[in-house]
């Protein structure tokens, strides 16, 4: 789905901050926690690919953060962080998960609402 529908979609969502945090610190999930440290995982358990998302709630207003969040390289073209809702231009994709991204529009809200809490 384009970007500037995929924010807007999540814009209008509640998010669940309980499900935020178990979504983004499962490896087979989220997939946040492979890149990067995070409040409540052990730093020996986290990647260190991306910034450490203690008090990255404090860091961005909520727009920037989810722009952040669902735009990536609009902050860095050569980002590797993939952004959660984009089903374009990914490679051999799985037949059972071809066309769907990381995480579903209510899942992205709900890891939203828990970076938000990260103050
Ligand atoms: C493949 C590695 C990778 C994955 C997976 C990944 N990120 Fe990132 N992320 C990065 C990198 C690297 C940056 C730093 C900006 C840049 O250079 O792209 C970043 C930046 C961020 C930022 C901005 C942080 C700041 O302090 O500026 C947030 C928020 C963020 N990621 C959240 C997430 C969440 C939530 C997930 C899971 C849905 C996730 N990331 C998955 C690599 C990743």
């Amino acid at each position: 789905m384009p970007d500037v529908t995929a924010l807007a979609l999540v814009a209008a969502l509640v998010g669940d901050p309980v499900q935020g945090q178990a979504i983004a610190s499962s490896r087979s999930t989220g997939l946040c926690v492979l890149c990067h440290a995070m409040p409540g995982v052990p730093a020996v358990h986290s990647g260190n690919i991306g910034p450490d998302l203690a008090g990255v709630g404090a860091r961005y207003p909520r727009a920037l953060l989810r722009e952040r969040l669902l735009m990536p390289e609009r902050f860095n073209p050569q980002t590797v962080m993939p952004a959660p809702l984009r089903s374009d231009g990914l490679q051999r994709v799985a037949a059972a998960r071809a066309g769907q991204g990381v995480l579903t529009p209510q899942q992205t809200a709900d890891v939203l609402a828990w970076l938000e809490t990260l103050q």
